[in-house]
């Protein structure tokens, strides 16, 4: 199967239109639309449980939805396995750590290119992709359990390079690491887009992961509260409370107009029936 041709830049690369999916004990989605710009960095962000990781499945063909489309670069996607969307260049950086621990860094890059054909095509790419990540070649002969849990985010990167996909979606790639580490993820998830990629990304740290992107969604219940730029969705006197699950700013008054998250995490927005 050949890769779709790149949507002129501005265009959506993904359009997801009226998604309804689940996991068989009831829908999880229930009529997620949103896009995703050709070049642009978008960045879903939403309590736990909102959803989020049940989308990205549904983008990359592990769950069926059963409402709704799915448009990769003008490519219906819907209902294709995942070998088939891996094969149109969407790859997912999945949201736990995937990489195999006694195997090499090496060895592991290598992996991401196991449906390139060509061994000499998988040694340009190994090539091109170390150019990104140099740090990632000064590993390269090293376990990957031995590195710690940003230098193997920056590995999974590396490893989903390989097959110079079209769409990268990260699943909340900043999980578990220490503030410290962060940055080198986020300044990671930055040299990516510069190289050229679409990125999808969902992450919890919702102001850094906003502040990195063109274009916001907040998620909640399996729904999309609200969409824009990145910086509209920071901005947005409700998004506070519904992406950081804090306490409730009313939006009809009242309150300080504040959108720090308050300490009651899991809080809901205001009027939204479950
Ligand atoms: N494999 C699964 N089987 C059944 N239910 C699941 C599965 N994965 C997630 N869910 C449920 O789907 C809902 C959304 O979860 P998820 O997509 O992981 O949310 P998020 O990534 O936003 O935290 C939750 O209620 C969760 O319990
Ligand atoms: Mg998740």
């Amino acid at each position: 199967m050949r890769a779709p041709e790149p949507a002129a830049a501005g265009e959506p690369a993904l359009a997801v239109d009226g998604v309804v999916a689940g996991y068989g004990g009831g829908d999880v989605l229930h009529g997620v639309t949103f896009s995703v710009t050709e070049g642009g960095l978008t960045c879903i962000v939403g309590p736990n449980g909102s959803g989020k990781s049940t989308l990205l499945a549904t983008i990359s063909g592990l769950l069926k939805p059963s409402r709704g489309s799915i448009t990769f670069r003008g490519e219906p996607i819907a209902g294709k396995s995942p070998r088939q969307i891996l094969d149109l260049g969407i790859v997912l950086v999945p949201q736990n750590h995937s990489l195999f621990r006694e195997m090499t860094v090496r060895e592991n890059i290598e992996l991401g290119g196991y449906t390139l054909r060509s061994s000499a095509l998988v040694a340009k790419r190994r090539a091109h992709v170390e150019e990104i990540f140099p740090q990632v070649a000064g590993w390269a002969r090293q376990k990957a359990g031995s590195l710690s849990g940003g230098q193997q985010r920056l590995v999974e990167f590396a490893r989903c390079l390989m097959l110079d996909p079209g769409l990268v979606i990260l699943d909340e790639p900043s999980m578990g690491l220490s503030p410290k580490v962060l940055k080198s993820v986020f300044d990671a998830v930055r040299l990516m887009r510069a190289s050229g990629k679409t990125i999808l990304l969902v992450e919890q740290n919702a102001r850094a992961g906003l502040r990195l992107s063109t274009h916001g969604v907040v998620m909640e219940n399996g729904r999309v509260r609200l969409q824009g730029t990145g910086r509209e969705v920071l901005e947005h006197p409700e998004s506070g409370a519904l992406y950081l699950g804090g306490a409730v700013t009313p939006v009809n008054g009242n309150g300080n107009g504040d959108c720090e998250p308050g300490p009651g995490a899991g809080a809901r927005a205001p009027g939204q029936a479950s």
